[in-house]
This record gives C-alpha cells, structure tokens and sequence, in this order.
C-alpha cells in the first residue's frame, strides 16, 4: 500500500498538459494505478487524477458511490480518456478537490456527456454519462488539461471555505427560488 503526497493547487504540475500513455498494459502504470488507488481510497475521494500525485500522464481513476445516485459504479481507470458532450445542457453543482482542500464551489458541466478511453488491460472503454457520473468524469479529466474547478466557475462568489459551505448552500437556494419568482 503506497499512499502518494497529493499536490495543491499552485504547483507547477497541475499546470501542465499532461501526456498520453503510450501502453497502458506496462509494469509502471499498473504501479501508478495502484498507488492513484491506495491514496483515493486513503482519503475516501471520488476520484484522482495521475498528475495529482506529480505523474503527468493521461490517467483518472473515478467511482460513483452509492449515496449518489442510483446507479453506482466501482473505482474504474481511463486512460487517454475523450470526452464528447452529448447536447448543450448544463447544470451547476458544489465541486471539491483533493488539490484545492477545505474550498467548495459552484461549477457548470455538462449534464450528458459520452466518453472513451482505455482499462490498465489495453481494453477500450466507451460509457455514456449524467449527473454526478458525467461531472466526476469531466472533473478528472480537466486534470489532465491542468484546468482546476475553480477555472471553470463563472460566479467566484460560490467559491467557499468547507465550514461556510452550508450556509452557502442555503443562501444561494434563496437567491434561486427568488430569481424563479421573478420569472413567473
Ligand atoms: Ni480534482
């Protein structure tokens, strides 16, 4: 078990574009999955991607946990992944990030989405995506695009501390239901 020291925002790493992996079956990357998977599970997270822990490769490992959604997926690995939006919607939800610890914030994604990529196996991997599902995925990837959440904010307003997230939640549904008055 090798838990890896997960970078912040700020250093350099988290910057860059990351490259793609060559062949996903050798040796090396099953150990950097290994050890993506030894620190998400460490720090119970939803996913990670490799730059985090300073690998600069195209490699996400993501879940959906059962509290979620209704349809839950186990940890799963993409490497090289691609991700296509399937129409325009979009919908904003609270993001953290393992980069950026103690900050929440608002961000917009795409509600539907298909991806692609490869398993650690060589296999291709193609899934269509919703909701929490399509927002870890488009999360992880922005990683490897050196893209963090807060850069895809468009009201830095809802960028908040953990312990001021809660009643920021409940002021921005204020400002929703009102906004909504006002439009019937
Ligand atoms: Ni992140």
């Amino acid at each position: 078990m090798t838990v890896r020291n997960i970078i912040r925002m700020g250093h350099p790493t988290l910057r860059k574009v990351s490259q793609p992996v060559t062949d996903p079956t050798l040796p090396e990357n099953l150990q950097i999955l290994t050890d993506m998977v030894d620190t998400l599970e460490h720090v119970n997270g939803a996913g990670l991607a490799a730059p985090q822990i300073n690998v600069p490769i195209r490699m996400v490992i993501f879940h959906v946990p059962a509290m979620r959604t209704e349809e839950p997926l186990p940890m799963t690995v993409l490497v090289n992944p691609v991700i296509e939006p399937l129409d325009d919607e979009q919908d904003e939800d609270w993001e953290g990030c393992l980069s950026v610890p103690g900050l929440r914030g608002l961000v917009p994604r795409y509600s539907n989405i298909r991806y692609s990529g490869y398993g650690i196996d060589g296999q291709r991997i193609e899934r269509q995506a919703s909701g929490f599902h399509a927002r870890v995925v488009q999360h992880e990837c922005d990683h490897l695009d050196g893209i963090l959440y807060p850069q895809r904010m468009v009201d830095l307003r809802w960028l908040v501390y953990e312990s001021e997230w809660p009643a920021a939640v409940s002021e921005l549904r204020a400002e929703r239901n009102q906004a909504d008055d006002h439009d019937q």
